[in-house]
């Protein structure tokens, strides 16, 4: 049996199960985001982290030794996420979100999956399009809210302190209730499909673990084999950009729509 053909086979029952599936988790990581030009992280010679030192630039010890080069780093960084757009994958998500009950538990912090319609997205990792101050009593601000000044960074309006942006650092805890709603809903889940990610940084990839324990069944959709390969149930092995969409396409198929 050709790739091709081992594919449309795994998917084509990785549909069935998820056509009759009660609740639904989507786990995603960068690589979701990877069609609509995002870089991701690891990914031999271009990830992010093969071209950067992430000690240099993703903890508030960088932070506190060279503000100005993290927020230059940043700006950069999130400029490029503006002019991204939602890829097919992202598309077939949202348009599952309407065919089952689903909740997409996200590392990403682009927004991507919210552009593309999602509605039940939960942020692990934070996001580019909120700011806080580095004391953290003050968040929730836009950039546009603490862009009065030529400072680079700028600083909170309310206290004074440097402003940072609300992404999770190495080192950093993640948001606690964000956290613990996605693992409840791991927990409670009867099919979780994890796409686009290598599955090492946690506590994150606690996720995909804990549904899989509690008997869930896993789809896992990567171009390369990831952490969850070999737990997979079905490890449909493609992009997420061609293998959602299609993936979608047989639900629809089996619900009659
Ligand atoms: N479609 C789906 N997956 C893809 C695609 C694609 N088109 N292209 C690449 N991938 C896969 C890669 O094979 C890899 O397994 O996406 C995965 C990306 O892995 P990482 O770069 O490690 O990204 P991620 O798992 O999201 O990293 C987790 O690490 O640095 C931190 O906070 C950062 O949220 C990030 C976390």
């Amino acid at each position: 049996m050709s790739g091709g053909d081992r594919l449309a086979t795994s998917l084509g029952a990785a549909a069935a199960r998820l056509a009759r599936a009660r609740r639904v988790v989507v786990y995603t990581g960068a690589g979701v985001s990877k069609e609509s030009g995002i870089s991701t992280f690891r990914e031999p010679g271009e990830g992010i982290w093969a071209r950067y030192d992430p000690m240099q630039l993703a903890t508030a010890e960088a932070y506190a030794r060279d503000p100005a080069f993290v927020w230059r780093w940043y700006m950069d960084r999130f400029g490029l996420i503006d002019q991204a757009a939602p890829n097919p994958g992202h598309h077939a998500l949202a348009a599952l979100e309407r065919l089952v009950s689903l909740t997409i538990v996200t590392q990403n912090i682009d927004g991507l999956h919210q552009r593309a319609g999602s509605h039940d997205v939960i942020e692990l990792h934070g996001s580019a399009h909120r700011y806080k101050c580095v004391g953290e009593r003050h968040t929730g601000f836009t950039l546009a809210d603490v862009s009065g000044s030529d400072e680079a960074p700028p600083r909170c309006p309310r206290c004074g302190d440097l402003i940072r942006p609300d992404v999770v650092w190495f080192g950093e805890t993640l948001p606690a209730a964000a956290l613990e709603r996605a693992l409840e809903l791991a927990s409670g889940c009867d099919v979780l499909i994890a796409v686009g990610t290598s599955g090492v940084v946690y506590p994150a990839a606690l996720v995909p673990v804990t549904a899989h324990q509690a008997g869930a069944a896993l789809i896992d959709v990567n171009p390369e084999p990831d952490a969850y390969a070999d737990m997979a149930d079905w490890f449909l092995q493609g992009p997420g950009g061609e293998v959602l969409p299609r993936l979608v396409d047989e639900v629809k198929r089996r619900r009659g729509v």
